[in-house]
């Protein structure tokens, strides 16, 4: 169910040129909606230039601090993020849906860990949960981060995460990457990629020595980043990755290709019947456009929003980075991402 409530925002603290944290009041009585978990993300909605926009930022505060803070880097071209940065204010207020996402880590107390996170940007959002949280809940537990910038004036959260090393500084470090400035060592100077990885898995960091992975940046990146560690020994299953912007091109029959359809949707146990015309790309959007309140946020096979069960019938999904083997398996699917194969098709969106 789409469930989007109106929030103050209690603060908004500018953490780069163009990024800022924007911590958001929730009150007592919405406290328990807005529970979640480190690496989980909240969906904007705004209406921008009689738009309505809708985004998902990740949350970079720790459930343990009772704070609900995200991170919002201004894109090129962002209209959203850009609102954000520019417009938004302390006492505004923004429709906020609850908590959503897979990704993260939920630290257990008593656990001895070594955990790895790779970042890059606006990447650390989610891992500064994830990190804060584990040093907090597992005190045996150590983390490193290798975070990647263009200088030393582009790393968002720079101080919580000083503050972090000046708390932990037995079981945190950080490795600082930045590809338009030099730093102490040429190791550190460039992009992450392959060839930086290596280097530092030979000299800096043993990989094989991580218990687990948490990676987020651009998709060139984690590819890099998986191979690195894949072949320095650790399996892919404990390697999690969170991707934002996609580069992959979404549904794949071309609107010439696609056949006129129908499919039955049941949301909050009733049934509604909605018509798949050629050029609705998604399932997703000929529910929108005949009136349904689905949720969604990415339109991009990210975030897992949208996602739905399959009860009758066949369908067809393009991109998926969010489903995990064994619930597509279960027959779930992305209803951004995906159109029917034909008729007799009913969706359970109450899941
Ligand atoms: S809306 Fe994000 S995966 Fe469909």
């Amino acid at each position: 169910m789409t469930v989007f409530h109106r929030l103050n925002i209690a603060a908004i603290t500018r953490e780069t040129p163009d990024a800022v944290a924007i911590t958001l009041h929730v009150p007592e009585q919405l406290r328990s909606h807005y529970h979640y978990t480190p690496g989980q993300h909240l969906t904007l909605k705004a209406l921008i230039d009689g738009q309505e926009l809708r985004r998902c930022y990740s949350i970079c505060s720790s459930p343990q601090d009772g704070v609900l803070q995200i991170g919002v880097k201004a894109i090129p071209e962002g209209r959203f993020s850009g609102f954000a940065n520019t417009h938004l204010k302390s006492g505004d207020s923004i429709d906020v849906m609850v908590p959503q996402g897979q990704f993260g880590y939920l630290p257990r107390p008593g656990t001895r860990g070594n955990y790895l996170a790779v970042a890059a940007g606006s990447g650390i959002t989610p891992l500064l949960s994830i990190i804060t949280t584990t040093l907090q809940q597992e005190p045996e537990s150590r983390f490193t981060l290798i975070y990647g910038n263009r200088t030393s004036r582009t790393v968002m959260f720079r101080e919580a995460l000083t503050d972090l090393k000046n708390r932990y500084a037995q079981r945190f470090q950080v490795l600082y990457l930045f590809s338009q400035e030099n730093g102490d060592s040429p190791l550190l100077n460039g992009r992450i990629d392959s060839e930086h990885l290596v280097n530092i898995g030979r000299t800096l960091l043993d990989y094989s020595a991580f218990d687990r992975a948490f990676v987020c940046g651009p998709e060139s990146m984690m590819d890099d980043v998986h191979t690195a560690l894949e072949q320095a020994g650790m399996t892919a299953d404990r390697i999690f990755t969170e991707r934002f912007n996609t580069s992959a091109g979404g549904i794949t029959a071309s609107a010439t290709e696609r056949v006129a359809t129908r499919f039955v949707l049941v949301q909050d146990g009733a049934e509604q019947e909605i018509e798949m015309s050629a050029e609705d790309d998604s399932i997703l959007d000929a529910a929108l456009r005949q009136g349904a309140d689905l949720p969604y946020a990415c339109k991009g096979g990210v975030c897992a929003t949208c996602k739905c069960r399959v009860l009758a019938g066949e369908v067809e999904m393009g991109i998926n980075y969010s489903l995990e083997p064994d619930q597509i398996e279960a027959g779930f699917i992305l209803s951004c991402q995906s159109r029917p194969k034909g008729d007799g098709v009913v969706l359970d969106f109450d899941v």
